[in-house]
């Protein structure tokens, strides 16, 4: 089969596909919204982020979300590892705009290594970020979710559905934010509060795909069924899909945003 001569589907923008004001009067609260895919994902938010260097980076986001969407976006500093920061940022949240009906857990640590390179520091801190932190804001934000018969959506991974070299790490990390998600979703059904996972596969222009291709030497734009890499409006779109009122009998389950990459056989 020759991929190069499939058609390739662009991306498409949001707004050309779904109504607007959807989701007025609601607020969103995203971990690792200052750049990348959960930047893309982020509306009216509330993030946080371990240093300095990243709150600028995170103020600008909010500011350039709030001019193009014309949404109040507020940036706060923390870090996921730490329930009591997160309770913070929570807190913040409240006090400025009174609810809690959009929960993206997005925050996310990777590095290329290999096992026989990889410390037991190195693995526990990608675990914590990704897994202690995404149950850190499950914990912070519960009660708010209950409140509104709100949703949440994880972002994971597609690496971890095949064996990816050198991401033992993010793969343990990712398969128990599934896990936690699905638990979420059992559990927290009957209050009406919803929880599913977005499982981006390469999305162009993020770090993790620049670092991975340039180790792999792989253009997987060209390897993918979909004929491209993945857009951030991509993972943008399901997730307006998912927290949106067309979704509400869709939880605790898992989307792969991914283009079909994850079911690319060897032979191909
Ligand atoms: C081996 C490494 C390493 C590397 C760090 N460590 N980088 N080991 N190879 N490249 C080890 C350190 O040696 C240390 O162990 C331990 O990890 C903790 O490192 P610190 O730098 O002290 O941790 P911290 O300051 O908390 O930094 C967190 C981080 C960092 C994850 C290590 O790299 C980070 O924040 N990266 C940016 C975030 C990011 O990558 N976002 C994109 C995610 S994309 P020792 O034993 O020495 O103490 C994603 C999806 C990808 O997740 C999907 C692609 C398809």
């Amino acid at each position: 089969m020759s991929k190069k001569t499939a058609q390739v589907l662009p991306a498409v923008d949001s707004t050309a596909v779904f109504k607007e004001n959807i989701f007025n009067g609601k607020v969103l609260f995203c971990t690792g919204g200052g750049s990348g895919i959960c930047k893309g994902m982020t509306e009216a938010v509330v993030c946080r982020t371990p240093n300095e260097e990243r709150l600028d980076r995170l103020t600008a986001s909010a500011e350039e979300l709030s001019v193009a969407t014309g949404k109040i976006c507020l940036a706060v500093q923390g870090d996921v590892r730490y329930p009591a920061q997160l309770r913070e940022a929570v807190a913040q949240t409240i006090k400025k705009f009174g609810r809690i009906d959009f929960v993206i857990c997005g925050a996310a640590g990777n590095f290329l290594a290999p096992i026989s390179g990889l410390s037991e520091n190195g693995f526990r801190t990608v675990i914590e970020i990704d897994t202690l932190g995404t149950y850190n804001t499950i914990k912070a934000t519960i009660e708010h979710l209950r409140a509104t018969k709100g949703s949440y959506i994880m972002v994971s991974a597609t690496l971890h559905y095949r064996g990816t070299p050198y991401q033992i790490h993010v793969s343990a990390a990712k398969a128990a934010v599934d896990a936690a998600s699905a638990v979420l979703a059992v559990e927290e059904g009957p209050h009406g509060v919803r929880s599913n996972v977005i499982a981006p596969g390469p999305i162009g222009g993020t770090e993790g795909v620049d670092r991975l291709s340039t180790a792999s030497g792989s253009d997987w734009g060209l390897l993918s069924p979909a004929g491209r890499l993945g857009d951030i409006r991509d993972i943008a779109n399901a997730t307006i899909f998912l927290f949106s009122d067309a979704a509400s009998y869709i939880t605790g389950q898992i989307l792969p945003v991914d283009g079909g990459n994850m079911h690319l056989g060897t032979t191909q």
